[in-house]
This record gives C-alpha cells, structure tokens and sequence, in this order.
C-alpha cells in the first residue's frame, strides 16, 4: 500500500485513479475535433479556435491522466510489463507528438484546412486506440467478474487478498485465460497450468513468491498469514 491509495481507501474509494479522469482529455480530443468539423463546413473561425483550445487544454491534461495510469499501474499491476500497458504507454506518448503537431498546425493556417482535420483525427483514432487497450487490461478477453462461493473464515479474507492482488490476471470461475491461467478448481487438478508442476501448497506458494516472468513476485507484499489465507481461498474454488 503506499500514497495516496491508502489514504483514499480510508475515505472508502478502493478503484483506480486513472478511469475516473481519462474521460477528460479523451472528450477534449474529440470535441476539438468536431469544432473543427463544423469550423470548417460553416468557415467560422471562432471555432477553429476552440477546436485549438480544446486540444491545448488535452495537452495539459494528458500528462497528468497519464501519470495517474502508470501509479495505478505500479499499484494495482504491479508494474508487470503486460501487453496492453506496452501498447497505452506507446500510444500515449504518440499522441502527445500528435497533440502538438495539431495544435502547431491549428495556429498557423488562416483558414480552417484538411491537413489540420487529419492531425486532430489521427488523435481521435489513438485515443481510441487507449480506450481499447484500458479495456483489455480490466475485462481481459472475456468480461466477467469473479465470484467466489464457498467459504471459510480465512477464506473470506483470501477473497479479499485475491481481489485486491489477484484478480486484475485471473479468473475464479472459469480456467480461460485473462492475463494468467484461470484458478477455477485449481486444487482439484494434477498439474498447474502453464508450469505442469505438481499442485502443491508449496508449489502455489513458490508461484506467488518467485513465480515465472509473467506474473510479478508478491515478495515481501503480503505476508505469511495473507498467503494462508489466499492457499485457503484458492481451495474453495
Ligand atoms: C499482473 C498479472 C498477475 C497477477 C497480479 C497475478 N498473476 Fe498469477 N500468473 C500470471 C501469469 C501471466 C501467469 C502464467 C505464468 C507466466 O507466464 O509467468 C500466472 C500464473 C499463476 C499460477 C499458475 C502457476 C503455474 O505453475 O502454472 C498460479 C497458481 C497463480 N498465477 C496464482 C496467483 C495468485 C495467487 C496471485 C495473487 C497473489 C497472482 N497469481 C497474481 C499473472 C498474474
């Protein structure tokens, strides 16, 4: 745990910081792009400002959002380097370059052009592309929330530790794939998915503590009692 998401969970907010002002600079993005749109079939140049404006204040925006995106991501993924936060890493520093350039080009030109039109719609497209990739990192190729069912004392508090630390890569309920393998009657099984090891305590336990490459090490982030509690909650499902 560490700032300011300890802070906020004693005021009850336990989500991310990042979906909740994304939405800002996404509808500047696009509302700049309709400014122009409509400066440029109706040649008022009023617009054309805003549509500038717009994107100026995007520009502001978007470090600060981006920020919030990699603290929820060090946070809540545990800085593991997965897929889609490569391609919103990628995608958000290409739209900032595209920001600038719409913005360059939004000023210079008299009157309302297509080459400006095309910077603010390439920005339209990545940062749609960002949208895209946030949802594939919460829904995971399919989009169901786990549900856990049978349950114990120490159980129940493994639910809680395993939403909070696991549930972001796996399934409870199915054995598909969202980042990791699905845990769904892990305890039943011979063998754990991807390693073929023999599903032991003490081979889940290794997983947490020094697992493959993929999965971040819980070394050190919970403690010995949390991890009983997550071996009890796995064996429920
Ligand atoms: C950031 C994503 C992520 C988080 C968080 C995560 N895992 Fe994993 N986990 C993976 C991936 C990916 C694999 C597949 C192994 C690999 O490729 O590294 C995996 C594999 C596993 C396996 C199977 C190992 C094997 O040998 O087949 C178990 C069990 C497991 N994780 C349990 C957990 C538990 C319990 C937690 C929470 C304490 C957790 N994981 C948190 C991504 C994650």
């Amino acid at each position: 745990m560490m700032f300011p998401y300890d802070q906020l969970q004693q005021i009850g907010y336990t989500h991310p910081l990042h979906p909740t002002l994304t939405h800002l600079p996404v509808g500047l993005i696009l509302g700049a792009f309709l400014f122009f749109l409509v400066s440029f079939f109706s040649k008022k140049s009023t617009l054309r400002q805003t549509a500038v404006h717009c994107i100026v204040l995007a520009v502001i925006a978007l470090p600060v959002v981006a920020g919030l995106g990699i603290m929820d991501w060090l946070h809540f993924y545990k800085g593991s380097w997965l897929f889609p936060i490569k391609m919103k890493i990628g995608l958000a520093a290409i739209l900032f370059v595209f920001l600038i350039a719409a913005i360059y080009s939004g000023l210079t030109k008299e009157s309302p052009r297509t080459g400006t039109g095309l910077w603010y719609l390439i920005c339209v497209v990545l940062v749609i592309g960002l949208g895209f990739f946030g949802g594939e990192l919460v829904y995971g190729p399919s989009q169901t929330e786990a549900a856990p069912e049978k349950t114990t004392v120490l159980a129940e508090k493994g639910s809680g530790l395993f939403r909070e630390n696991c549930s972001m890569c796996h399934f409870t309920d199915k054995s598909e794939r969202k980042v990791g393998p699905g845990l769904k009657g892990i305890f039943d099984k011979e063998d754990l998915p991807v390693s073929g090891q023999e599903v032991t305590e003490a081979n889940v336990r290794k997983q947490i503590l020094t697992p493959y490459e993929n999965m971040p090490s819980f070394k050190g982030k919970l403690t010995e009692k949390e991890i009983e509690a997550i071996l009890a909650y796995l064996k429920t499902l």
